[in-house]
């Protein structure tokens, strides 16, 4: 497997590969692989000659310096990981912060159509600059012909499609369904630095967000939102950041319930100093 630290070395090594006309796609990851990530992969190998995987734990888009300090890093397991997919079609990129940021490590200032200050945008000060800042730069480096992004960030996913729009970008954006563990609980980097405890109590978040689909079938965004508050109320282990019903285009929260839209339940929640997400579609 091809690992390249720098992007002049990925840029020789990707113009050849397109000079022949192959088509490439494009994962990007902060690292700390798992089954999520992989399935991305697979949906990229599934369409393109190549998969350029990108690690790289982005300093811009942590708002919390104690969760950017203790962000799994495991490169030698992720190339293992990406290894048993493919040995051939998939390259590594493993950039340093200095290669991406020069002296500089700050974020652009985006906008993108109001999707920014919902959700993650309103809890995360500056996250989606950060997000935006790095995603634009890597599409700029790879100049993938697929990118593909997880439901799992879902406002980040409708974020980069808007990025695209706005930017004019050639990128084809790819959404993937939400990889979850057995139990239910979306697979995250996060995860492997929960407690035992709050391992097991984790499920009761995708638990949650079932049973909230099914009472959105009759009851109101409103009551919906007051049942899930109560559900968290008095949760030894788990204390909720936020639950929000939102139109899944705009991702505003939804005032009155219409039949001609679509809409999502967002969550956030804190298992001890882990923060989770994760997310369903109501209708
Ligand atoms: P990271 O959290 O490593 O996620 C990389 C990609 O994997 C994202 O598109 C994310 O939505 C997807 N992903 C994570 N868990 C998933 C799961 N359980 N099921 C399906 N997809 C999943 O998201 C980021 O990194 C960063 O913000 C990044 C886009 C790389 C910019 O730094």
């Amino acid at each position: 497997m091809k690992i390249f630290y720098n992007k002049t070395e990925l840029n020789h090594r990707l113009n050849a590969l397109k000079t022949n006309g192959n088509s490439i796609g494009f994962v990007p990851t902060m690292g700390a692989l798992h089954q999520g990530h992989l399935s991305l992969v697979n949906e990229g190998l599934k369409k393109n000659t190549v998969v350029v995987v990108s690690i790289f734990v982005n300093p811009t888009q942590f708002d919390n310096k104690e969760d950017l300090v203790k962000y799994p890093r495991t490169l030698d397991r992720d190339v293992e990981l990406l290894q048993s997919i493919s040995e051939d079609s998939i390259i590594v990129f493993a950039p340093t912060v200095e290669d991406i940021y020069e002296s500089k490590i700050q974020s652009q200032s985006f906008t993108f159509d109001g999707l920014e200050h919902e959700m993650e945008g309103a809890f995360r000060q500056g996250h989606f600059d950060g997000v935006g800042t790095i995603v634009k730069r890597l599409f700029d480096i790879v100049k993938p012909d697929y990118a593909y992004f997880g439901e799992k960030d879902f406002q980040q996913l409708q974020i980069i499609k808007k990025l695209v729009e706005l930017h004019h970008l050639s990128v084809k954006v790819v959404g993937c369904p939400i990889y979850r563990a057995d139990d239910g609980l979306a697979m995250s980097s996060r995860n492997t630095r929960l407690t035992k405890a709050h391992r097991s109590a984790a499920p009761f978040i995708y638990d949650t967000l079932k049973s909230a689909k099914y009472k959105f079938g009759t009851k109101s965004a409103k009551n919906v939102t007051e049942w899930v508050v109560e559900q968290f109320k008095n949760h030894k282990l788990l204390e909720l950041e936020y639950f929000i019903i939102a139109d899944t285009k705009t991702l505003k929260p939804v005032k009155r319930k219409s039949i001609k839209k679509s809409y999502r339940a967002f969550i956030a929640v804190y298992a001890g100093d882990i923060r989770l997400i994760d997310n369903i579609a109501l209708n």
